[in-house]
């Protein structure tokens, strides 16, 4: 078999053309060919220049992730960059698609860079929790400066190649013919007889000591608790105590710790389960349905969100209100959305205009009878639903998806009322529906697998992160959030305060304390949710009324000045007396006497319970792995990606010393509430965790 690396000659100049999909990753073999081509080039009396250029998508997307703690091989990437750079005669990088991490580091090592004007190069290593470890920190700020490089390096931003070129991270640009230009470009070099211009001879820029602090200061609010970007300056600034062989191993050495810590296998599984959540078992080969106008009915904050996301991606978008009036008044506020977006400068006028007008909004639900799919976006209420499902059963095309944004209510029943069940799916989205990744997929009873090939197609198409659920109230997200708020309000009437279980969570990573976010999203919503899973409460969940209490003040949260909190002008939460009082009351009316709970119990009992309840979900094959679980934890309610999702955490404290604290609660808080998943009573047993 051929390896990934074939070397072609014209005239004078070699060409190494890589091809190793899908993405060309900087594996063994590819490092290994490209090491003998260039050995060949330089040996060769024949030979002048090498080009060295991918097959396929994309150039190099970097170092093979896949040999990520694997034994490493020689010849390992620092040292084939080495190689590559020290080679006597001149490297040419023709990059195409994306030069990332380990691909943008070995085109820097090249003696130049040709590049197509639709490429984009980044070092994207900090989303993994690494730093770039062959050279990509020592290199970059000498090819563009200090300021220039910090953002690329500790953000993992790209930036497109018009851009690059700018900088001096590339040396020419063109449209198209890349291989041509290549050649012609190392044609001309070999003529001008000008020494190579190796990257590593460059002066080392001086350190703005202003912008590293500022940088430092920015990253650690907007990557709260990621060791990555933080340690991606630490490297750069190597440059200022070290000469260039010795920055560039402790840059290496800082990468590999980085690889072994718990923070870069966390979010190294998350770039994995992304991709995995993407493979349906049962869905393989299944084709999609053709998607082209997608119907909404509903024109609410959810319904609004959702046409924008389709309209956004190039479908066209026909929004059903339930009057005239309201007809109106949500292309209004749609428009008003975009004109925001301009005003601001995320968003170009003309693209606006365009989006706009893919976008209609009526009142006729016949409207919708030449739709390709049909996302249902009403108020939460089965037989209002049931209604809107059974008319369009019978005035949209047969093959036409039906799908319901519902948040509890069960499809199967929807799916029912539509007499076409095989048609119906959930497509359950986030608010900002617009905004938000995540997508619950869910899988009705009767639902033909290419309508589930198409939401997951379509899904992806308008830019979000599709999982696929079974039917069970709440799916994923809200299933697992009800236990969260089942064991908060539980632990307000045993003694603890919403202050110190927001602190307890936000100290944990997540964005916002739970009580914070209520005070946001609106007691007056939540106190609608509550009253229509009243039926299915347990006593003393009943019992723990907080939310009624609230209400029944009229305190909705921010939008009446408070809520768990109260709020001045700054709109920052202020624990608030009257709430102290109202826990008190509470307490005493029920007989409870409050004790000290103490921080290490908030912590478990709010995302221990959660994790008690995606077993749950595993083990009944709601979920077929618990990689949607965890993408749908991470991507939906700020669970931090730092510690990889609510499974993947578990298993790192490992599932006995879980279960363990699951019984220790189960004696105070109850056996109903606490009993460990049956899965996770057979992964105890069998020395396992969710991830084997
Ligand atoms: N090493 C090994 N495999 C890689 C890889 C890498 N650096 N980058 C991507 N892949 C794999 C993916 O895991 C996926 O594999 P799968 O099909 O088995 O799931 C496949 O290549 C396609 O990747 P995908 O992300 O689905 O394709 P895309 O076209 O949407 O995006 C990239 C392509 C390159 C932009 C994207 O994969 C990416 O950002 N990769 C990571 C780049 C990076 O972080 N490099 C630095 C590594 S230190």
């Amino acid at each position: 078999m051929p390896g990934p690396v074939t070397v072609r000659i014209h005239g004078r100049i070699a060409i190494a053309e890589v091809d190793h999909p899908p993405v060309n990753a900087l594996s063994h073999g590819v490092r290994a060919g490209l090491w003998e081509a260039v050995e060949r080039v330089d040996a060769s009396a024949d030979l002048d220049a090498l080009v060295i250029i991918c097959a396929g998508r994309t150039f190099f997307s970097g170092a093979d992730i896949k040999e990520f703690g694997k034994p490493a091989q020689d010849p390992q990437l620092p040292q084939l960059i080495d190689r590559i750079e020290q080679a006597a005669k001149p490297v040419i990088a023709a990059i195409h698609g994306k030069a990332l991490g380990g691909g943008l580091e070995l085109a820097l090592g090249c003696h130049a860079r040709v590049a197509l004007s639709s490429a984009r190069i980044g070092l994207p290593e900090v989303k993994l929790g690494l730093v770039p470890g062959a050279g990509g920190t020592q290199r970059l700020p000498r090819l563009i400066g200090f300021a220039a490089a910090v953002p690329i390096v500790a953000e993992g931003g790209e930036v497109p190649a018009p851009k690059a070129l700018e900088l001096g991270a590339i040396d020419v640009v063109v449209a198209d013919q890349l291989e041509a230009a290549a050649v012609a470009h190392a044609e001309a070099l070999v003529a001008s007889g000008a020494p190579l211009r190796r990257t590593r001879d460059l002066p080392a820029p001086e350190a703005d000591a202003g912008l590293v602090e500022e940088t430092r200061k920015a990253l650690a609010k907007k990557k709260r608790g990621h060791i990555a970007p933080q340690a991606a300056i630490d490297a750069i600034l190597l440059a200022q105590s070290y000469l260039f062989d010795e920055a560039l191993q402790r840059e290496n050495a800082l990468c590999r710790e980085l690889m072994q810590g718990a923070q870069s296998k966390a979010l190294r599984h998350l770039f994995a389960a992304e991709r995995e959540v993407a493979r349906v078992p049962g869905l393989e080969g299944v084709a999609p349905r053709s998607v082209s106008t997608v119907g909404v009915v509903g024109t609410g904050t959810m319904g609004a969100g959702i046409v924008q996301a389709f309209a956004n991606a190039g479908f066209t978008v026909i929004a059903v209100a339930s009057s005239a009036e309201k007809a109106s008044a949500a292309t209004g506020r749609i428009a008003k959305a975009y004109a925001a977006l301009v005003s601001r400068g995320s968003l170009a006028h003309d693209e606006a205009d365009r989006r706009m007008a893919r976008i209609s909004v009526t009142a006729e639900l016949a409207s919708l009878a030449n739709a390709d799919l049909v996302v249902e976006t009403v108020t939460e209420d089965l037989a209002r639903k049931q209604a809107v499902f059974a008319a369009l059963g019978s005035l949209t095309r047969p093959g036409t998806v039906l799908a319901s944004n519902t948040s509890y209510l069960d499809i199967d029943t929807l799916a029912a009322a539509s007499g076409r069940p095989a048609d119906v799916c959930g497509m359950h989205f986030f608010n900002p529906a617009n905004v938000m990744r995540l997508l619950e997929n869910v899988r009705g009873k009767h639902t033909a697998p290419e309508v589930l090939a198409t939401v997951m197609d379509v899904g992806k198409r308008i830019g979000k992160l599709p999982i696929m659920s079974g039917v069970c109230e709440g799916f994923v997200v809200n299933r697992l959030l009800a236990k969260r708020s089942r064991e908060g309000f539980f632990m307000l009437e045993e003694g603890a305060t919403p202050a110190q279980i927001d602190t307890v969570l936000t100290g944990f990573g997540f964005p916002m304390g739970p009580y914070a976010l209520s005070d946001l999203a609106g007691i007056d919503l939540q106190y609608a949710a509550r009253q229509v899973r009243m039926a299915g409460l347990t006593e003393r969940e009943k019992r723990a009324d907080f939310v009624d209490q609230l209400y029944a003040l009229g305190r909705y949260g921010q939008k009446t000045g408070a809520g768990w909190y109260r709020y001045g002008e700054d709109r920052k939460p202020q624990p608030d007396p009257a709430i102290a009082e109202l826990l008190k009351a509470h307490a005493e009316a029920r007989g409870i006497t409050p004790r000290e709970v103490t921080d290490q119990e908030v912590l478990e009992r709010c995302l221990y319970a959660m994790v008690n309840e995606g077993a749950k979900l595993l083990g009944d094959g709601i979920v077929a792995r618990p990689h949607e679980v965890d993408i749908a934890m991470v991507n939906a309610i700020g669970w931090p990606d730092t510690t990889g999702g609510p499974l993947w955490w578990a298993d790192a404290i490992g599932l006995p010393a879980v279960r363990e604290a699951m019984l220790r609660h189960a004696q105070t808080a109850g056996a109903e509430y606490w009993s460990p998943a049956p899965l996770i009573e057979r992964l105890v047993a069998e020395g396992k965790g969710f991830y084997g």
